[in-house]
């Protein structure tokens, strides 16, 4: 039986992994610290919502770990019989790279090199899950306001922009350099590895607040007749990912593991800006929403759509998902789970 090892298994990315590795007969271990750190912050039931994944796996027959990426000893123990990695586990919010730059430190550098050592001594293939974050913000110099949404020139952005231009925060710094590791990696220990520069996902089981999973964070709160927070003009846009359609990346690098960085987002078929998805969510929920602006945030990225090409010749993978189904599913868990984001 083959074995798959997901580091921050309990968490939104995590547990989907889990859950269709599960289903295809392989052996999952979750490998996840159960930090609460973000989802205090959000004003939900933290302790109903961190658990929610933590059951959903276990009744699905998930190996559940609750261990640290940070603590190497324990991580190789765990790493070492398994045919494939999956690296889900971060501090993935800017807010609290800022408040906590230790955390963020050793938790994404410091972790993602443990992770990628066990990957290297064990010959196991291996993908972290990186941002597009790693590019900066330069690219918010580049584009033009339209009435709802900004654009650019050419509309897509492929790997070989230039990485981490412009106002920098923590999370660029950890983030970058832990994607950067893996190249290290690939280059220097021929390891089968790969960083995918991840846009906006989002799908169900995403417990998103203000910092981290804003199509999941605009949901909630409009389900929960909350006022929905924008920082900026709304305007800003990403080619949003439903998480089957990562699922199926994951997947396509095990199949055919070609080293690398590659860029994984919808591309042009799902890009959408912030107003745009709210007046989706108005017409899936059939009302209006309630919606206040604020001034935008240090490091933010106003605009991402990934050019997928890398990933579409070398991994013949594609994203399928529009976000007017990928949005749907989101809104009908939420609605069916609503005890977690209530205190
Ligand atoms: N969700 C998105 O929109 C998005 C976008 C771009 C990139 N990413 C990247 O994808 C990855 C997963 O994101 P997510 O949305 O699933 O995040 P998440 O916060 O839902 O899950 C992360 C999980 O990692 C666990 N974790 C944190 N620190 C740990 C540690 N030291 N040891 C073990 N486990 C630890 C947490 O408990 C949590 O369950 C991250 O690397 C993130 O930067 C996500």
């Amino acid at each position: 039986m083959k074995k798959v090892l997901v580091t921050g298994g309990c968490g939104f990315i995590g547990s989907w992994c889990c859950e269709s590795y599960i289903k295809k007969g392989w052996q999952v271990t979750s490998y996840d610290n159960m930090t609460k750190y973000e989802l205090m912050r959000t004003g939900y039931n933290t302790e109903k919502a961190r658990d929610f994944n933590w059951q959903y796996l276990k009744n699905l027959g998930v190996n559940l770990v609750k261990a640290d990426i940070r603590n190497k000893g324990e991580l190789f123990e765990y790493a070492k019989s398994s045919d494939f990695i999956i690296h889900t586990a971060a501090q993935p919010a800017v807010t609290i790279s800022m408040e906590d730059l230790e955390l963020d430190f050793s938790t994404n550098v410091q972790g993602t090199l443990n992770v990628l050592e066990a990957a290297r001594q064990f010959n196991i293939p291996v993908v972290s899950c990186a941002t597009v974050h790693v590019y900066g913000n330069t690219i918010n110099q580049e584009l033009k306001e339209q009435e709802r949404r900004f654009t650019r020139e050419p509309a897509e952005i492929a790997e070989d922009y230039p990485m981490v231009g412009g106002i920098l925060t923590p999370l660029h710094a950890s983030k970058s350099s832990a994607d950067t590791y893996v190249k290290v990696y690939v280059d220097t220990y021929k390891a089968k590895a790969a960083s995918f520069r991840l846009t906006g996902l989002y799908g169900e089981r995403q417990l998103g607040g203000e910092d981290h999973g804003w199509v999941a964070n605009f949901s909630i709160r409009a389900i929960l007749d909350l006022p929905i927070r924008i920082y900026g003009t709304g305007k800003q846009v990403r080619d949003i990912l439903y998480a089957q359609d990562l699922i199926e990346a994951f997947e396509a690098f095990y199949n055919n593991p070609v080293p690398g960085i590659y860029n994984i987002g919808g591309g042009s078929l799902t890009s959408i800006s912030l107003l745009e998805c709210i007046d989706l969510i108005s017409e899936i929920l059939g009302k209006d929403l309630k919606v206040e602006f604020h001034p935008a945030r240090l490091g933010d990225l106003t605009y991402f759509i990934c050019n997928i090409d890398k990933a579409k010749s070398f991994l013949k993978w594609q994203p399928k998902t529009k976000p007017e189904t990928g949005v749907r599913n989101l809104i009908n868990w939420i609605k069916r789970n609503l005890d977690l984001f209530k205190k």
